[in-house]
């Protein structure tokens, strides 16, 4: 297992969140572009991952698979852990100085898995794993997003109205909880056009990052793709 220096996750380790249909990809994909116009190297990469681990989450998700909550909430946690410690992980490439960004992380589970199987197993299996040093929260109306994922082809069992309401409302709460346990966490309204929203992510990771002045190195490839 590779070990973690919590003090550079803490630098160079950034999450993105939101409920389905939030737009976290596109501006994950845009933000690390505009890094790297700068001079700064970044690593992308996603929950559930593309690991084996991954791929049953997956199948689980699609309905191709059943599972019962609690081992769905257990099987996100071990991909976390493979996506952390795992060979060419977030550990491994944030120790060589690239700062990694990731789409979705232990938030998800808790908002997530805290509706499907009420708050204290995702809180108890995700108890373990390092705040990032900084969470940016999409905030984009239920209602808003269910219209954006209806265009989609293939459906997952979550993305329905209803189930989307409640992973919303639990975002709120267990975002609470984590900024009580000291992880940063802004608040980001993704509710506008793609341009107006970059540039408000780009406000608050630039601030974070001490933009153009930190210096980053390593690699820009993708985690896991
Ligand atoms: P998503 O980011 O929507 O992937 P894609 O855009 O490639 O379909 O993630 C898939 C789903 O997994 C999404 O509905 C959120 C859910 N999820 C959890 O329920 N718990 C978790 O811990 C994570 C990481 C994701």
């Amino acid at each position: 297992m590779h070990s973690i220096n919590t003090d550079e996750l803490k630098k160079r380790f950034i999450v993105i969140e939101g409920i389905d249909g939030a737009g976290t990809t596109t501006q994950m994909n845009l933000l690390a572009g505009s890094l790297r116009a700068r001079g700064l190297s970044c690593v992308t990469t996603a929950e559930p991952t593309t690991s084996p681990i991954g791929m049953l989450i997956r199948s689980v998700l699609s309905g191709k698979n059943e599972a019962a909550p609690s081992t769905v909430a257990h099987l996100f946690a071990a991909d976390r852990n493979e996506h952390l410690y795992g060979k060419e992980g977030i550990a491994q490439k944030v120790e060589e100085g690239a700062l990694v960004i990731s789409d979705r992380y232990v938030l998800s589970s808790l908002a997530y898995q805290g509706v499907t199987c009420g708050p204290e197993i995702p809180w108890q299996l995700n108890s373990r794993f390092p705040a990032p040093g900084l969470t940016l929260l999409f905030e984009v109306d239920p209602e808003v997003c269910i219209k954006r994922i209806d265009t989609r082809s293939n459906k997952e069992i979550y993305e329905t109205l209803e189930f989307q309401k409640r992973v919303h409302d639990m975002y709120a709460v267990m975002a609470d909880r984590l900024e009580q346990q000291g992880w940063h966490i802004e608040r980001i309204n993704a509710d506008g056009d793609i341009e107006t929203v970059r540039q408000r992510i780009e406000a608050v990771v630039f601030a974070f990052l001490g933009v153009p002045s930190c210096g980053i190195t390593g690699s820009a490839s993708r985690l896991h793709s």
